[in-house]
Parts: C-alpha cells; structure tokens; sequence
C-alpha cells in the first residue's frame, strides 16, 4: 500500500484558477485583440481626451454585449464599426462606482461588431495618473505626468477588459503641447522630435497593467546600442552613468533565459513623487530617481525591471492572486543578475536582507493566508494590497531552494523552458506546479517531495529546510557593530569607506528597537545619517532615531517625507510617528504640506495609516 500523501491544492472550488475577481471583463466571450488611441494630453485640465478603439476577437457566438472596466471616466459616446469605415451608436450603461473596481461599463453589440470605439475624458484625480506642476519638477520650467497601472489603474485612464488574462497589441496618437516629450511602454525613437505631436506602435501583445504613458521635459542619453535613460536634462547625465551596466544585465539575462524579445530596453526616470522604485513597463521600465546615489550601488532595481521581461511580461500572472509568478519569479533572476554582474557577495546581501526583513515584518504582521505563494481569491479586495514582500521574497527563496536542490545545469534550463513553453500567455500557479513536476521533479525526485511543495505554495511561512543566505560582507559589519556597541570605539573610515549601501543598512538594522540618544548623535557625528541622500539608509534611520527619541533628527526625517513620495521609503517613518500623539501631530503637518507632491496612491496610503492611528485602532 503506499503511503498517502498531502496533495495540493485541497480546496474544491468551481471558479477556475484562472478567473480574475478584480475585473468584471469576460473575456471568454469576446476579447480585446488590439487597441488603438488617439488623445489629447491636456495639462490645464489634467486630462486625457479622445477615443479607444479596440479590434474584438469573438469566442462565444450566443455573446451580446462587450463588458469593459472604467474608473472615473466620463464616457460620452460608444460606436460599433464594421471594419469598412462605417461607425453606428451602440448602447451602453456605466454601473455606479464600486471602491475597489471602479465602473462596469456594458456595452450592447447584439451584432458582435468587429470594431468598437468609446470617446472619453478621464478625470483629473485618475488614480493611475500623476499631473505635476512645474514647480514639482527637477528643472521648474515644464509641468510632467505619468501613469502608473499595475495592478487596476489602466481602467482609469482607458477603458479596457483591465486584467492580465487579456493581451493586445496597440497604436497610439497622442498630442499636446509642443514643448513637451511623451513616451509610452512601446517603440519609443531616441531621436523623436519634440513638436507636440506622436505616434507609437507596440507589436508584441501586452496585458493592460503594461500600458504605459509619460509627458515631460524628457531628453535621451544611450547607454548601449539598444538601451539608454530618458530624464530631465538635470538628471540624465547621472542616471546615463549609474544605469551604464544596462547592456551588460541584457546580455546576461539572455544568457541564461533567452532572446530578450522586446526591442529597446530603456529606462525613464521620474519625479520623486513617483510612488514605487521601478515599474516594468515594456521597453521603458520607469524608475525611481532615488536609486542614483553615485555609486550603483541599488541598480538592482533594474536588475529586477528588466528581468520582468522574462518573468512577468513574456509569461504572466493570470490573476493578481498568482503575483509571486510575476514578483517572485523576477526577484529570484535578478538574484541571478545581480550575481554575474557584481558578484555572489552582493547577490548575497541583498538576500539576506530581503529574507531578514521578511522574518521581521510580514511574516509577523499578515494573516495567515497572506502568508501563502498561491493566495486565495481576492474577492473584494484590493490587489494592490494584497502584494506582499511573500510574493517577492518567499517566492524567490522557493525558486532558490529548488535550484540548490537540483543544480544550475538543471535549473537554469528548466526555468528558460518555462520562459518558452508559455511565452506572451498567462500562467496560474497550478499550471507552474504541473510544469514542474513533468520537467523537473520527474527526472529528480528527491529534489522537493509533495509535502515540501505544499509547505511552500500553501502554508504559511518559511519551510525549516530553507536554506538562509548568509554574505561575508556582513560578517564585518556586524562584528564592527558588536565592537561598538561593547568598548564605543566606532570602525575606522578604512573599515567603512568601501561599504555600499547594503553594508550600511545592515549596520543600522542590527542596532536594536532603540538605542541611547547619545549613542545616536555619536554615529551623525561620524557617518552623517541625519540627512543622508540615500533613501535605503533614510527609511531605516528615522524610525530608529524616532522610536529613541532623538527629536533632532525629527526637521531632518519630515524634510525626507515631504521630498520623497515612494510608499516603500516613506511609509516607515509615518507609522513610527504616528505612533505617539506628539508624533502624529508632527505626521499630519508633514502630510499636509506634503500632499500636493505626492502620487494618489502614496496620498491613499499615508492618509489611511493617519486616519488608522488617530481613531486609536
Ligand atoms: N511590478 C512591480 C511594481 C508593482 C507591483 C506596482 C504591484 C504595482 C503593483 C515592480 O517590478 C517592483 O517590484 N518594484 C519594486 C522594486 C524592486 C527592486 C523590488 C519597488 O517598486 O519597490
Ligand atoms: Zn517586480
């Protein structure tokens, strides 16, 4: 008799694995094949203007109605085309807003017309829209925007079957003021003309998260013959020379999964509002410019954009509940990135701070199920919430152990097999675990038995048998923090001056919940964290310095949360001020002043977390 083992995926569910709750698109009956824009970009209103036309694939031939998802739109006119030139009305009706969702816009097509065109004016509080003044840019001349889509953002600035279930091509038209650059996630020309007028052409199909748009004062530096940086005029030359690896990372990923497949690889480089540290946008990932600090020492975060060419936009998640497909996936190659280019001992670090903050945050803070790779259905909730460093984190790790277990020469194949097999298509969990058994652990059973794999993808936690990351560069660091801590003699600058980044954060992130304010002001006077540029230090620093009551460090920390408006830098510092009446006082200040500059989804979260601390929950 054999013994029973635990199987996967025990819950009976008649929903497929594969539908999206977090779109009310159904795109089994007719689908979005290509899309095609012409608007008008208008910085007085802060809107977007014009039509989106969609070429329809139609599947179920008893289908009616085409169902697309809108957030804050204003839908004026709704037409059916034959394919031959010939537009009639179509009949529509928006549903009221749902918080999370937005507006089911249904369209009556009792004809399945091969063409349909809505005319629309998105809203100057789009929530995947940022609309800057000139005063908050670098060079204070030109006003700038940009979009932000991941996760259902896309549905408020077009309207479309918003779900990573459905891939189109597109074209657009997009004009506004001469003086002005747009780029989009497509064939962006390093040499286009700044005139107020321009098109573009995206031939691979893209899910809407990857839908992509800029406008600004944007001028282009290359950084290899297919790559480059678009910036502010002020920035561009240091982000040229930080990103100057960029054609190395693509050959590297090559090498180990393939022909990146894309075109171009360019990098855009925002505001500092800009509210996440990299978007991977298709041939243009967007990133914060709070990754140029002078000595490349945070370019993974291209690393990981560019990997997501891989991982992410060739085969993607096909509903947010199956993110770590795309995070988890991306975090595990830019490992492997990061690794060929600078080094095991770097890859390493930032290992092990990734698998130490895990430890320390969400695997202490979210329930249980959160705790999960494969989450359950999302039903009304919000997906941008349920991304959880799990997804990045517990899934590289999972991806980490299988490869110690089997071997590069094994892994590495099978994981660009993965790549081919599902190219441009979308991927549940499940479909992962087939693969795996067929083309791995069939060949190499010992590598991961059932019960190891529902531990990883079905159960909270980390798997004891995980094997931790531990770097040399922290033995030195945490044995010059012992050092002090113990006889007060601080390293020497000929101990520290080669420390990057991630050697610094170690440091302080060893010190403990608080430490004595005499202490505190003793590493300013040597190392200068009060006011560091660097925001990985930063986010560490203040809410230490807080949490000790160090109130010199207060002017300084508010400056860095007023300048700065990425969520994962800032959010720190507010929950530790938000944590004494003093402190939320000083909070709300801050925001107040702050507000103008920030993202509508850095607004979202600050004001939640103020709101949440101010009723005392
Ligand atoms: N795709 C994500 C950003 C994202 C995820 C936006 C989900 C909205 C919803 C991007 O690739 C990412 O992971 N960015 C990280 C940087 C990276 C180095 C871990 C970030 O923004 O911090
Ligand atoms: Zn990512």
């Amino acid at each position: 008799m054999p013994v029973s083992t635990p199987t996967i995926a025990t819950k009976v569910s008649t929903v497929p694995r594969a539908h999206d709750e977090t779109s009310y698109a159904e795109p089994d009956k007719v689908a979005i094949a290509a899309l095609k824009l012409d608007l008008k970009l208008d910085f007085d209103s802060k809107t977007l203007h014009g039509s989106a036309e969609y070429g329809l694939n139609w599947k179920d031939p008893k289908a009616t109605q085409l169902v697309l998802d809108t957030r804050d739109l204003n839908v004026e006119s709704v037409e059916g085309g034959d394919g031959s030139g010939n537009w009639s009305p179509l009949q529509f009706a928006l549903a009221p807003r749902d918080a999370v969702l937005g507006s089911k816009l249904t369209i009556e097509t009792p004809t399945r017309p091969s063409k349909v065109r809505v005319t629309y004016t998105t809203s100057p509080n789009a929530s995947g829209l940022q609309w800057l003044d000139p005063a908050m840019t670098e060079g204070k001349k030109l006003p700038f925007m940009f979009s932000q889509s991941e996760a259902i953002h896309a549905r408020s600035w077009v309207p479309l079957q918003d779900t990573p279930g459905v891939r189109f091509t597109y074209t657009a038209h997009i004009a506004t003021r001469a003086d002005v650059m747009v780029l989009m996630s497509a064939d962006n020309n390093p040499k286009a003309k700044r005139n107020g007028d321009y098109v573009f052409d995206m031939p691979q199909p893209i899910p809407s998260y990857l839908l992509a748009i800029a406008a600004g004062d944007l001028v282009f530096k290359p950084t290899g013959a297919r790559s480059g940086v678009w910036a502010e005029p002020a920035m561009a030359g240091k982000a040229a020379h930080e990103f100057e690896d960029t054609e190395k990372m693509i050959a590297t990923t090559e090498q180990l999964y393939g022909p990146y497949r894309w075109g171009r690889y360019d990098l855009l480089v925002l505001p500092p509002s800009f509210p996440y540290g990299g978007m991977e946008n298709p041939r243009l990932t967007f990133a914060t410019p709070t990754v140029i600090v002078g000595d490349k020492s945070l370019v993974s975060l291209v690393a990981h954009e560019l990997a997501h060419s891989w991982s992410g936009n060739l085969v993607t998640n096909a509903s947010w509940k199956d993110i770590w497909l795309n995070e988890g996936f991306t975090t595990y190659v830019q490992g492997r990135i990061t690794e060929a280019l600078y080094g095991k001992e770097l890859a390493d670090m930032e290992r092990q701070i990734d698998q130490t903050e895990l430890a320390a945050n969400e695997l202490k803070e979210l329930p249980p199920q959160m705790q999960q790779l494969r989450l359950p259905a999302l039903d009304g909730a919000d997906p941008d919430d349920a991304l959880s460093e799990i997804a990045y984190v517990k899934g590289a790790w999972f991806l980490q152990t299988l490869e110690q277990r089997v071997g590069r020469d094994v892994f590495d194949p099978f994981l660009r097999g993965w790549f081919d097999a599902h190219a441009f298509q979308s991927a549940t969990t499940d479909a992962f675990v087939d693969y795996l058994k067929k083309n791995l652990l069939a060949q190499h059973p010992d590598a991961m038995g059932d019960a190891e794999l529902d531990a990883w993808l079905n159960q909270p936690g980390i798997p004891a048998s995980a094997i931790r990351a531990a770097s040399r560069g922290f033995a030195v660091v945490d044995t010059a923090r012992i050092a002090w801590l113990g006889n007060g003699q601080l390293p020497t600058s000929q101990v520290t001056h080669d420390w990057v980044t991630q050697q610094w954060v170690r440091f302080i992130e060893g010190l403990g919940d608080t430490l004595d304010v005499a202490k505190l002001k003793q590493l300013d006077a040597e190392y200068h964290f009060t006011g560091t540029p660097n925001g990985e230090i930063a986010m560490r620093w203040y809410p230490l310095a807080i949490r000790s009551g160090y109130a010199e460090a207060w002017p300084a920390a508010g400056e860095f949360i007023t300048r700065v408006g990425r969520r994962k830098l800032i959010m720190p510092t507010y929950a530790e001020l938000a944590k004494t009446p003093q402190g939320l006082q000083f909070a709300k200040e801050i925001f107040e002043k702050a507000k103008p500059g920030y993202h509508p989804l850095t607004t979202g979260s600050v004001q939640a977390l103020l709101d949440k601390a101010g009723t005392g929950k």
